[in-house]
């Protein structure tokens, strides 16, 4: 399979980058220039490499740095930003501090006659984000393209080494699209095969080889990457694959059973539904500190699943839902301090595995929906909005009570159904009520009232690291809130969250 290695120096972009080769269907991963050398790198095969940006000056102490040797085994290289600036300082050149304190945003460029512009109006705009320049270029290398501030926005040495200022990965730049493709097809020879039922061909091959005879464990949560996992390994190994699918009860309407019918129904698999809604209620009985909610959570999660694994015995595999973005983020790339992800909470750590299965480890989430097409599993569960795993816990602010969870079931079902039916040109990435823990006065009839106050939130957003408030529209604001609080007991009032993260979360707890 022809790949791309993007490596990583800390840039923002890295994980953006390798989406940009893969939309034109050549296989990139991530990894950082801490993690390779040039005999790894020679090892692999790549077809090409690009340098990713970075926030530091080359100059700078500790600044990241790669073997020279890695740009000398005759594999094309396009460095990005700082990766421009890297080659320019391990060729010779020169890079100082932009005579202008940088240029930002949306920048007119124009170029020259080269391999990586071919195509690409002589005037576009680009996305330039850099305080350093190249200003002294490398022997043998050339400038390819300019801007008003910045002489060398490209540059080349006419063989196999490609360097621009600007971020083609970044919708911005009107080309970026475009520059990008003739590197992977142009310079670095791709044909762009990778494809989702490839991938998905030849992982049910190699784990029907691979796990011949032997038993697979899947905690199954209904979520998207959970159970694109559990139908792709169904696929490969059948009956030597069972899934727990525990239902905490703090699932959103007629959630459990959609699960169960979908994986029993279309995929006739071996399920194991635990109900363990009293079990979780009972463990949260009084507690209204959310960390403590999801403590408790996440503990008797592992508790019930690990039961339940004893009474199926030995188990050789666990398999998991782990996608490309938390390989990344818990250090396989550069951006390890992000955050660190965790599947299921720990759970090798209480059962016996011989090895751990992670078909979807090399994709994002959007191909991960694909291959879920693939596979057959219906579009509401591919297509499906994140949920998290302590479900409508943190969703109810103060004690959770069946009460509550009946309530916020009922209102949260009906903001969901009127966003639907709404069909937005842009829908919410997240959308969800949060029964908050304040009552307020109303009049219905020529009654008074004294019940909840419901928030409804919904956000877009790239990656969940930030994300706006949907400006949705007043007519929708005012069909579910109308909706609500006719249909739905123990409410009195609706408002709508207007904040974005930063500074709040999405979740409210
Ligand atoms: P926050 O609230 O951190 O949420 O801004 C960002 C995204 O993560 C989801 N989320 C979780 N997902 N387990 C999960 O699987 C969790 O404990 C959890 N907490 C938040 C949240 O729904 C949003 O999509």
């Amino acid at each position: 399979m022809e790949k791309i290695l993007v490596l990583d120096f800390g840039g923002q972009y890295n994980l953006l980058i390798a989406r940009r080769v893969r939309e034109q269907r050549v296989y990139a991963e991530v990894r950082s220039y801490r993690n390779v050398t040039a005999e790894s790198v020679a090892a692999e095969g790549y077809k090409g490499i690009i340098f990713t940006g970075g926030p530091q000056s080359v100059y700078a102490e500790n600044s990241p740095k790669c073997d020279k040797k890695i740009t000398e085994l005759g594999i094309p290289v396009l460095g990005i930003c700082y990766g421009a600036q890297l080659l320019a300082c391990l060729y010779g050149g020169k890079v100082s501090p932009a005579s202008h304190a940088g240029e930002y945003g949306k920048v007119e460029f124009t170029h020259g006659d080269d391999a990586l512009f071919k195509d690409v109006p002589e005037l576009s705009v680009c996305w330039m984000s850099h305080t350093d320049s190249i200003t002294a270029l490398p022997e043998c290398f050339t400038a390819t393209a300019r801007t008003a501030n910045c002489p060398v926005a490209a540059m080349s040495n006419g063989k196999n080494i490609y360097a621009v200022q600007f971020h083609p990965e970044v919708t911005h730049t009107e080309y970026g699209k475009k520059i990008l493709g003739n590197f992977l097809f142009g310079v670095c020879g791709c044909k762009g095969e990778w494809n989702m039922s490839g991938f998905l061909k030849t992982s049910v091959e190699r784990y029907e080889n691979a796990l011949k005879g032997k038993k697979a464990l899947c905690a199954l949560s209904g979520g998207v990457d959970s159970s694109v996992a559990a139908v792709l390994l169904n696929k490969a190994v059948g009956k030597n694959l069972t899934c727990v699918f525990v239902d905490h009860g703090l699932l959103r309407k007629d959630e459990g059973d959609k699960v169960e019918r979908t994986f029993r129904g279309l995929f006739d698999m071996k399920l194991v539904r635990v109900n363990a809604a009293d079990e979780f209620l009972d463990k949260l009985k009084g507690v209204t500190e959310p960390e403590k909610k999801r403590k408790i959570i996440g503990e008797e999660f592992i508790r019930v699943f690990e039961r339940e694994a004893h009474k199926i015995g030995k188990v050789d595999y666990l398999v998991q839902g782990t996608i490309y973005p938390d390989v990344v983020e818990s250090g396989a790339g550069d951006a390890g301090t992000i955050k660190s992800h965790h599947n299921v909470g720990g759970l090798p750590d209480v059962i016996e595995f011989d090895g751990i299965v992670e078909p979807l480890r090399y994709l994002f989430k959007d191909e991960v929906r694909a291959v879920g097409r693939e596979l057959g599993i219906p579009e509401e569960l591919v297509s499906r909005q994140p949920f998290p795993g302590p479900g409508l816990a943190i969703r109810i602010i103060g004690e959770v009570t069946e009460e509550k969870l009946a309530i916020l079931r009922e209102a949260d079902a009906i903001f969901r159904e009127e966003i639907a039916s709404a069909k937005l040109c842009d829908n919410p990435d997240q959308y969800f009520a949060v029964l908050t823990d304040c009552r307020t006065v109303g009049v219905k009839g020529d009654a008074r009232t004294y019940g909840y106050t419901l928030a409804l939130r919904a956000v877009s957003t790239d990656d969940f690291m930030t994300a706006d408030w949907t400006r949705i529209p007043y007519e929708l604001l005012a069909r579910a809130s109308n909706r609500i609080t006719n249909e739905v007991r123990g409410i009195s009032r609706v408002v709508y969250d207007v904040t974005s993260k930063p500074p709040a979360t999405v979740e409210w707890e």
